[in-house]
C-alpha cells in the first residue's frame, strides 16, 4: 500500500508534493514524509499523521526542483517518527520513499550490520536505501547500484530515490508495485498512480516490472538489467479529472448516489444499438467455458458470489475463491475453465499473485473486471472489461460493487443472447432512485443503533450475499463488530451471541425464502435481538422496518446492498468516525 510522489523540474514542487500525497492519502495515511533537495543539501520532513500536518512542517517557500513523497500505511513498524518515510542511508547519500514489502530485509539487514551498516527504524525500506549505498560504494554508479539492488532484494517496491550528488535527476525503480511517471512541461513527475498528475500530464509512462532509470527535467531513460528500454506511453483517462466532492461531505455518500448513473454508463458502454459490444472473443470463450470461476477480496469477493449465482442460473459450473487463499492454493477444476478476477482498484496484491499463477499455466483464458484502466490486472489478463463507474475514493467500496453486480449480470445475459438486461438494470434504477429519496429513513434508523457492540445481518440465498456485504461495510467503517450469516445457520452456533438489544439486520427480496428466514427474525426476537427487516414489497408485512419496490430479484439485491451502504455510511458520521478514511485500512491493497 502507500503512496509515493516524486517532481523534477521547475513546477511548483511543494505544491505538486503535498497535493499529489493528499490525492494518493487512499493507499494509506499513517504517516507521511517529503524530501527535498535544497541548495545541494537534502531537506526531510515527516509526520506521524495525516498529510495536511506536513503542511506548517514544511517552510512555504522552497527552492527546490527536485523532491519526493510518502504517505505512509504501516507494515514493518508501528506509526512512528522512526519509521515514517523518506528514510536515508548510512552516509546520507540515498534517500529513499517506497511502497511494497521486502521479503528478506531482515537476512539483508544482518548482513549489512556485519559489515557495519546501524538502523535507526524498523522499516525494511531503510534496507534498501542501505543496499543501494553499498552497491554504489562497489560501482559508483546510481544506476548499477539500483540495478544489483534489484537482485538483491526479492519481494515487491515502487521506489523513488534522491541521490545526495546529483540535484538535477530522480532516480526510481519499481517490482510489482505500481509505478507511472508522468510527462510535463520541462517538469517530470512520478506517482503511485495517475492522480497527483492528472491536471499537469496528458502523457504518461507505465514503468514495468524490473525497470529502474532516471529522470530529468527533460529527459527520462528506463532500463532493466542494464538494457536501455522503449518507454510504454498512455494517455490521460478524463474521468480522473472528476474527483472533486461536488458538494457532498463525504466521498462515500456522493458514490452512493452516483450508483444508478454508473448503472447507465454501463450499459452505455456495453449495449449499444440493441447489441452487446463486449470483446466478441471473450463472450466466445465465456459461451463454451464449462466452468467460470471468480477470484477476488472483500467487497469485490462479495460481487463475484452474485457473479457466481448468475452463471449457474444459465447453467454453468462457477467457483468463487478468495484471492489470499486461491493463491496459496490454486484449484483448476476443468480444461475448459476461465477465471474472472474482480477488483475495482486493479491492483491488490493478492489477485494479482492469481493472475501470475493462471499465466503461468498459460492453459486457462482470464477476464479482469476492473474499475481502473491500465491497472496492472488489466494489462496482465487475457481480456478485460471496465466498470466505468469513475474514480472511487472513499476507502469503503459503493458504487464500485454496484457497477460489478450489474455487470455480471451483463456479462451472464449476452452469454445467453438475452437482450433484456440493459432495459431490466435501467428499470432497478427507478428502486435505486427511490431508496436515495428515502435515505433519511436509513439515517432513523442508524440513529437506533449507532451505539451497538455487535451487529449481526441474516439472509438466504443471494440475500446471505447482501448480508456479507452489508456487515463488512458496517464493520469497516464505524468499527461495530458485525457478522453475516444465512439465517438457518444461525442456531448451529451464533446465536449464542445474540443478546438484549443486538440489532439483527435481515434482508428479504425472495418469496421462496421468506418464511425460512422470517422464522430466523422470530428465532432471534425471542432472544430480545431488535430485527431491523429490509424487504421487497411483495414480501412485506406491518412490522417491517424498510419495504422497497418489488423487482426481479436477480436485480433488488442492488437495492438490498444500498440501504446497508447508507445504514454503515450514517451510523459511522453519527459515532463521529472519520468516514472516507477509516482507521487501519486502506483503498489499495497492494501488498499481499
Ligand atoms: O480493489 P479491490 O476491489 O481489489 O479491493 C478489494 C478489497 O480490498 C476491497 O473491496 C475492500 O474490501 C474494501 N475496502 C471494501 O469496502
Amino acid at each position: 500500500m502507500c503512496g509515493i510522489v516524486g517532481i523534477v523540474g521547475n513546477h511548483d514542487s511543494r505544491n505538486y508534493l503535498l497535493n499529489g500525497l493528499k490525492s494518493l492519502e487512499y493507499r494509506g495515511y499513517d504517516s507521511a514524509g517529503i524530501a527535498i533537495m535544497e541548495n545541494q543539501e537534502i531537506k526531510n520532513y515527516r509526520v506521524v499523521g495525516r498529510v495536511h500536518l506536513l503542511d506548517s512542517e514544511i517552510p512555504s517557500l522552497i527552492n527546490t526542483s527536485l523532491g519526493i513523497g510518502h504517505t505512509r500505511w504501516a507494515t514493518h513498524g508501528a506509526p512512528s517518527k522512526r519509521n515514517c518515510h523518506p528514510h536515508k542511508s548510512n552516509d546520507g547519500l540515498f534517500t529513499i520513499v517506497h511502497n511494497g514489502v521486502i521479503e528478506n530485509f531482515q537476512e539483508i539487514k544482518n548482513s549489512l550490520r556485519e559489515k557495519g551498516y546501524e538502523f535507526y527504524s524498523d522499516t525494511d525500506t531503510e534496507v534498501i536505501a542501505n543496499v543501494l549505498e553499498d552497491e554504489y560504494k562497489k560501482t559508483n554508479s546510481v544506476l548499477d547500484a539500483i540495478n544489483n539492488a534489484l537482485k538483491i532484494i526479492h519481494g515487491s517496491l515502487a521506489i523513488a530515490i534522491i541521490f545526495k550528488n546529483d540535484s538535477e535527476n530522480l532516480y526510481f525503480a519499481k517490482r510489482k508495485s505500481p509505478l507511472l511517471i508522468g510527462v510535463g512541461d520541462k517538469t517530470n513527475y512520478l506517482a503511485s498512480d495517475a492522480l497527483p498528475m492528472i491536471k499537469t500530464c496528458v502523457k504518461f509512462i507505465d514503468i514495468l516490472d524490473n525497470q529502474y532509470g532516471i529522470i530529468g527535467e527533460h529527459d527520462i531513460k528506463i532500463y532493466q538489467d542494464g538494457v536501455k528500454q522503449k518507454a510504454k506511453y498512455t494517455t490521460r483517462n478524463a474521468e480522473l479529472l472528476n474527483i472533486d466532492l461536488g458538494g457532498y461531505p463525504h466521498y462515500m455518500l456522493k458514490e452512493i448516489e452516483e450508483i444508478p448513473s454508473c448503472i447507465s454508463r454501463l450499459i452505455d458502454n456495453y449495449f449499444i444499438n440493441g447489441k452487446y459490444c463486449f470483446n466478441e472473443e471473450m463472450i466466445e470463450k465465456l459461451k463454451t467455458a464449462k466452468c467460470v470461476s471468480f477470484i477476488a477480496c472483500g467487497t469485490s469477493y462479495h460481487a463475484s458470489l452474485i457473479g457466481k449465482h448468475y452463471m449457474e442460473s444459465i447453467g454453468k459450473m462457477s467457483n468463487v475463491y478468495i484471492a489470499s487463499e486461491w493463491a496459496y492454493f490454486p484449484k483448476f477444476i476443468d480444461e475448459d475453465e476461465i477465471f474472472i478476477l474482480v477488483s475495482q482498484s486493479g491492483e491488490t496484491a493478492d489477485v494479482i499473485t492469481c493472475l501470475k499463477k493462471i499465466n503461468e499455466f498459460k492453459t486457462h483464458p482470464t477476464i479482469t473486471i476492473t474499475n481502473t484502466k491500465g491497472s496492472t490486472l488489466e494489462r496482465d489478463a487475457t481480456y478485460s472489461a471496465l466498470l466505468y463507474a469513475g474514480v472511487e475514493i472513499a476507502v469503503a467500496s459503493t458504487k464500485a460493487y454496484n457497477a460489478q453486480v450489474s455487470l455480471l449480470y451483463l456479462l451472464k445475459s449476452a452469454i445467453i443472447d438475452d437482450y433484456n438486461a440493459s432495459k431490466k438494470l435501467l428499470d432497478n434504477n427507478i428502486l435505486l432512485n427511490n431508496i436515495i429519496e428515502r435515505k433519511d429513513e436509513i439515517k432513523e434508523i442508524a440513529n437506533k443503533v449507532k451505539d451497538a457492540h455487535n451487529a449481526f445481518f441474516l439472509g438466504r440465498g443471494l440475500d446471505y450475499f447482501v448480508a456479507m456485504e452489508g456487515s463488512l461495510k458496517l464493520k469497516e467503517i464505524s468499527y461495530i463488530h458485525s457478522e453475516a450469516f444465512p439465517g438457518g445457520e444461525l442456531k448451529h452456533g451464533p446465536i449464542a451471541l445474540i443478546e438484549e438489544n443486538t440489532p439483527v439486520f435481515g434482508f428479504i427480496s425472495n418469496k421462496d425464502i421468506a418464511l425460512a428466514i422470517r422464522g430466523n427474525f422470530s428465532e432471534v426476537k425471542a432472544r430480545k435481538a431488535i430485527v431491523y427487516s429490509f424487504v421487497t414489497k411483495e414480501n412485506a408485512i406491518s412490522t417491517d422496518t424498510f419495504v422497497m419496490d418489488d423487482f426481479d430479484p436477480d436485480l433488488s439485491i442492488l437495492g438490498s446492498v444500498m440501504t446497508s451502504q447508507y445504514l454503515s455510511y450514517y451510523v459511522a458520521l453519527l459515532r463521529g468516525n472519520d468516514i472516507d478514511k477509516p482507521r487501519n485500512l486502506a483503498k489499495s491493497v497492494t501488498v499481499e
